[in-house]
């Protein structure tokens, strides 16, 4: 799962003309959203890690499909996960380095989730340098773009993910999250080295599952002692997945429906019921006692939500569903659904 938090510069423009004329009521400024591209096309003009070794890897940032502005220097490509450069087992990735003068002797990774999921989910919807939003017609420059700050690089992991290619059963062979991040490593190493960014600080991002992968890999990096490759200065994890669906989904789920009774707008009679059935799957006493501090020790098991009727969160969200089919349950004060009934987030 991963959670799509961003509202469109659309809404941003709409609310500034509301503020400025208050007895008018505001149209969206569409127009607002379109960047300027003659100042995007005119920024870039350097390509710093240009060379022989780099070169195969380098996107032409004018010559992107349906994207009509430059979107700066970049490299894509896929890369062994071990000291053989013809292993099948490769990670794709896209690299972005940062023209601000502030970014530079760091490196920072970003992860999307699933597991499965492609990192250019967070590339093309997040925090990448265009975003091409559901509901839009095209991409756009994103203002807040994170490698206005820091180098940026989007990895699709773990092999058989997005573009990232994998041999015949090797997938199969990963069990552990261990595992996966001995993979990355091996990838990350071969990135560091092609790009001649030994020595950085490192800085691991990511969202959802990737907070299960963030940590592995993080402790697998500090445990090598290898500051040329692995020189972990922090790590950043957004919604993560740092427990089982039971524990931080299920168990939580009816303090967060009883809380924002107002958003999920669900009768009497289902919050009566949600409520009831909170207490009888044992959620409500494991809440009181997960949520005492200081904690008793590591976070507990929830209760089973396998359960009959104990799956809440399902049974709230799909009521929730039921009176608005625009609902949307990453962001409850969002929408989803059909762009063309909903809107655009
Ligand atoms: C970051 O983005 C802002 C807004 O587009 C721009 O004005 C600024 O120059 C950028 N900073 C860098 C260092 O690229
Ligand atoms: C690699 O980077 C270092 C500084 O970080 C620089 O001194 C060196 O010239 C670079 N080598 C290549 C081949 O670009
Ligand atoms: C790195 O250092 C730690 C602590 O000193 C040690 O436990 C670990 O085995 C070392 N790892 C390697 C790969 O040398
Ligand atoms: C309350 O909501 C549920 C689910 O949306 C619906 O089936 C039921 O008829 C509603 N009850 C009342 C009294 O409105």
């Amino acid at each position: 799962m991963h959670i799509l938090l961003f509202l469109g510069a659309l809404l941003g423009a709409a609310g500034v003309s509301a503020v400025e004329s208050p007895h008018k009521r505001a149209l969206p400024k569409r127009k607002a959203a379109i960047p300027n591209t003659e100042r995007a096309n005119s920024a870039h003009a350097k390509r710093a890690h240009l060379n022989d070794k780099t070169k195969k890897f380098a996107v032409d940032g004018k010559g992107l499909p349906e994207v009509n502005f430059d979107i700066g220097e970049s490299y894509a490509g896929t890369l062994s996960i071990d000291d053989d450069p013809d292993n099948e087992n490769q990670l794709w990735f896209w690299f972005f380095p940062s023209e601000n003068p502030a970014a530079g002797n760091e490196i920072t990774l970003w992860l999307n989730g699933g597991p499965g999921c492609s990192s250019l989910d967070g590339l093309l919807q997040e925090n990448g340098p265009f975003l091409w939003q559901s509901g839009t017609f095209r991409p756009i420059a994103n203002p807040y773009s994170w490698v206005n700050l820091t180098n940026m690089v989007w990895v699709d992991q773990p092999i058989g993910t997005g573009f990232s290619p994998n041999a015949k059963g090797a997938v199969k062979k990963l069990k552990t999250e261990h595992d996966v991040s001995v993979d990355f490593m091996g990838f990350w190493k071969n990135f560091m080295e092609t790009f001649n960014l030994t020595g950085r600080d490192v800085y691991l991002t990511g969202e959802s599952y990737a907070g299960q992968y963030i940590p592995y890999i993080s402790y697998n990096m500090l445990q090598a002692n290898d500051t040329d490759y692995y020189n972990v200065k922090g790590i950043q994890i957004n919604d993560p997945s740092i427990n089982e669906g039971d524990t931080m989904t299920e168990a939580p789920a009816i303090n967060y429906v009883n809380e924002y009774s107002n958003i999920f707008n669900l009768n009497e009679t289902t919050m009566a019921w949600l409520n009831q059935r909170n207490e009888e799957c044992g959620y409500a006493d494991f809440m009181e006692n997960a949520l005492s501090y200081p904690p008793k020790g590591p976070i507990p098991t929830a209760p089973d939500s396998y359960r009959k009727h104990c799956n809440l969160w399902e049974y709230a969200t799909s009521a929730a569903i039921y009176i608005n089919p625009c609902f949307n349950f990453y962001h409850i004060i969002g929408q989803s659904g059909n762009p063309a009934v909903c809107g655009s987030r």
